[in-house]
């Protein structure tokens, strides 16, 4: 596993990109801590995708796409499950952990030397980020519903989307209890509070409020 400064590498690799591409950004070479964000687009009824389990193409939208491509930039590594993935230009630079009942706890991917398998009923999430060499690493979480629900007492923010007119029913929810709340109930009563609602899309009425934790998550 390469250690902390190797991510800088690649995040500069990613933002050595040609102008006008919005992967380029300052490299930021100190330590930071743990910091574990989630970004997630709903419909409605609180849906991330369809009955099929599909993410349907009416809850995607460029201003958010970018939105979101942005925010991961940020962040030294995803975190989601088989099914969930965030197919950017720069995805194949970044750590993963990808989360599976298939492996007993933690295994390296043979396609992807930047991503490992883990389940965490065999290894903690801390054991799964030493071993990507990523201990103190900022996080994304991208997915999908089990995955979010799991980190719901720890995020320090997290990036909702709401497209508007959009209703999936039967669909996956972006948390356990939805529908049986909101999101937004559910994202306060893990102690979040809303920020301000940012307008991404105006003609299609797509806006996005971070949730933040005003004290530190454990
Ligand atoms: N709208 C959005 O913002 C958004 C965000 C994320 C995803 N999505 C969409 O939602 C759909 C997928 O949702 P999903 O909830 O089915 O997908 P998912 O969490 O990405 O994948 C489910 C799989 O992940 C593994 N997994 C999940 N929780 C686990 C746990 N606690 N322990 C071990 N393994 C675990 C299992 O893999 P194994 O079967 O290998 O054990 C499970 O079958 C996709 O269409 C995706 O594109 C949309």
């Amino acid at each position: 596993m390469r250690p902390a400064q190797g991510i800088a590498a690649d995040r500069k690799l990613c933002r050595d990109k040609p102008p006008g591409n919005k992967l380029r950004r300052k490299i930021i070479l100190m330590p930071r801590p743990r910091r574990i964000e989630g970004f997630a687009i709903v419909s409605e009824d609180g849906m991330i995708a369809n009955a099929e389990g599909i993410m349907p193409d009416s809850l995607k939208f460029e201003a958010d796409q970018q939105c979101f491509e942005r925010g991961l930039d940020e962040v030294d590594l995803v975190v989601h499950g088989g099914h969930s993935h965030e197919r950017q230009p720069c995805s194949y630079l970044r750590r993963r952990l990808i989360l599976t009942r298939q492996v007993p706890a933690i295994a390296a991917d043979p396609f992807n030397e930047k991503a490992l398998f883990w389940n965490p009923a065999g290894a903690s999430f801390e054991q799964a980020l030493a071993l990507l060499g990523t201990p103190d690493g900022s996080v994304g979480v991208i997915g999908g519903t089990e995955v979010f629900g799991m980190f719901l007492d720890r995020y320090g923010v997290f990036h909702l989307s709401r497209a508007p007119n959009v209703r999936l029913p039967r669909g996956r929810p972006v948390f356990p209890e939805v529908p049986t709340r909101t999101p937004e109930e559910v994202l306060a009563s893990h102690g979040l509070d809303r920020g301000q609602r940012q307008v991404l899309d105006p003609a299609k009425g797509v806006v996005i409020v971070s949730w933040k934790r005003s004290s530190k998550p454990d």
